[in-house]
């Protein structure tokens, strides 16, 4: 018998990834690199600062128990569940109940992109922030949605013009996404805004998923509020909180999804089919960190306050404009109309060994940008920014 003739090929899904920016900038960071070239990386955004030591302490003391090597349940062990339903509590007097309204996740990254997975029909519009973090389009798109950009402009202070959204949309509208403090334009929203979302997702039946990784870096008194601070936001809302940039825990692959129960139920139904949940020493010290003294947290904050000022202040002397960010771990900046961003951000790194991210690389309205990522050690800051200044604004 003869088989027909056939080519091993990926699913024609995989057409949707675009290539991985960073990956391919990580190739050619290990060539400058290998040439001799001293380079400062401000482009991704990994915190470069580690938890507090109480916190791997008891990682460590969790590891240690013999019975803790086994498959965890789904969605997390309820101590971890009950961890994050405390601080939602505390820090934001937002009630959730750990069995039903929240759910553990491997990072917050998968969490976002199987929403979609667990929520989107083929056909479905999902509303995306532009510029905006890939897995909300990726994830979109995988699920075979239609996703709608929403501009995220300075005029309007980076966040999406709600009377843009026509009615035709709207109604066919399963998903959006929105993200304060925000990656990678640093702005924050305020409960007015969230409330206008909320009245916009009831009238039109849709969820609104918030995607909430930086609400505890925040500078100068200001205090990120939670969506679900909103008076039944539970009945239009999840939202997904992280231990990655919040306690300074990016490897650890952990974080949650809480909110509306039926949403987060979905999400875990997917998961409990996908992955099989997280070691159980990192959400013992997840535990311990959501539920003890956050004042470490002050010192942490200072520290980016601190490499904000200096990254704005050298924007702003090479002639970019700049908003000050109150919170996240990002700065934002615009260059003069003559320099394109992708030429800018090319001859900075080759000629001055500072990599910083073309703002296009987080959809067509960050045409013009850079953005500039705070979790470098502060003195690789300073050198940087000197550099920036001494580069000036050349492009090639
Ligand atoms: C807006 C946003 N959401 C989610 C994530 C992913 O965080 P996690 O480490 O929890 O997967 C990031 C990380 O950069 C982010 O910027």
């Amino acid at each position: 018998m003869t088989l027909p003739a056939k080519t091993l090929h990926p699913a024609d899904r995989m057409a949707v990834l675009p290539p991985y920016f960073f990956h391919g900038l990580n190739q050619k960071i290990a060539r400058l690199k290998a040439a001799g070239l001293d380079v400062i990386r401000m482009d991704m955004g990994s915190p470069d600062l580690p938890p507090a030591a109480f916190i791997v302490e008891a990682l460590k003391t969790s590891a240690d128990a013999y019975t803790h090597h086994g498959y965890m349940p789904f969605g997390g062990t309820p101590n971890y569940r009950e961890a994050w339903a405390h601080f939602y509590g505390q820090r934001f007097g937002v009630e959730l109940d750990p069995t039903t309204e929240l759910v553990g996740l491997i990072g917050s990254k998968e969490g976002v992109f199987n929403l979609a997975l667990a929520y989107v029909n083929p056909g479905d519009v999902v509303l995306v922030p532009d510029p905006g973090y890939a897995p909300y389009t990726v994830g979109a798109q995988m699920a075979g949605g239609e996703v709608v950009y929403m501009p995220l402009l300075v005029e309007n202070h980076f966040l999406p013009d709600l009377r843009a959204l026509t009615p035709e949309v709207l109604s066919r509208t399963k998903l959006m996404w929105l993200n304060y403090p925000n990656n990678p334009t640093g702005a924050v929203a305020s409960l007015e805004f969230f409330a206008e979302v909320i009245k916009l997702a009831r009238a039109y039946h849709f969820l609104v998923a918030h995607d909430a990784p930086y609400t505890e870096i925040a500078f100068d008194g200001y205090r990120p509020p939670s969506l679900l601070q909103i008076p039944g936001a539970k009945e239009v809302c999840v939202e997904f909180n992280s231990m990655s940039k919040a306690y300074n825990m990016g490897g650890w692959r952990v974080g949650v999804a809480c909110g509306n129960a039926e949403a987060v139920q979905a999400l875990g139904t997917l998961k409990s089919n996908v992955d099989s949940g997280t070691f159980r020493p990192i959400l013992d010290a997840s535990a311990v960190a959501l539920t003890s003294d956050q004042g470490w947290l002050a010192e942490r904050n200072a520290t980016y306050r601190k490499r904000r000022d200096l990254v704005v202040d050298a924007l702003r002397q090479v002639g970019l404009e700049v908003e000050t960010p109150a919170a996240a771990i990002y700065v934002w900046a615009r260059l003069p109309e003559s320099v394109t961003a992708t030429d800018y951000t090319e001859a900075l790194l080759e000629g001055a060994g500072v990599s910083v991210t073309p703002g296009r690389v987080f959809g067509p309205s960050g045409k013009g940008y850079i953005r500039v990522s705070l979790g470098t050690p502060t003195d690789r800051v300073r050198e940087a920014m000197a550099r920036v200044i001494k580069w000036g604004l050349k492009a090639g």
